[in-house]
């Protein structure tokens, strides 16, 4: 970790009033917590547009288990995927509907396709893959 450096920012007093109701929405302490999330959220990106290398991320699936074939289609994908599947959470959301936690690790293309397909197989009924870091090259 580097030391603490204190730098100034010019902004429009309009940008920085919105900036601070963002500060007070989302509870930051401090403009320079908010500020620092925001460059971590763009280094992410960063490490995510260039997809090089080990990333993480988690897999949200929600899907009607009565689907014909669509739970044994949706396990199959991941039985075949089982490098980068760390762990997996299910929860029955009502008789119909299962909601699914999947937890990635591994190479940032092999992350990003695994989630498209499991998103776009038929009867998924909504999917969202949450891209994250693993943290290493973050401060
Ligand atoms: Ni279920």
């Amino acid at each position: 970790m580097g030391k603490t450096i204190r730098f100034g920012v010019s902004l429009d007093s309009d940008l920085l009033t919105k900036f601070d109701e963002h500060c007070e929405e989302r509870s930051y302490q401090t403009r320079s917590e908010a500020i620092r999330d925001l460059i971590r959220n763009t280094l992410v990106e960063r490490e995510w547009d260039s997809a090089d290398g080990e990333q993480a991320g988690t897999l949200t699936l929600v899907y009607d288990h009565h689907k014909s074939g669509l739970s044994q289609r949706l396990t199959e994908i991941q039985h075949d995927a089982h490098d980068v599947i760390q762990s997996s959470l299910h929860v029955h959301l009502d008789h119909h509907n299962c909601l699914e936690v999947i937890i990635l690790k591994g190479d940032a293309e092999i992350i990003k396709a695994l989630g498209q397909k499991l998103i776009s197989t038929k009867g998924v009924k909504h999917g969202n893959l949450a891209l994250t870091t693993t943290g290493k090259g973050l401060i």
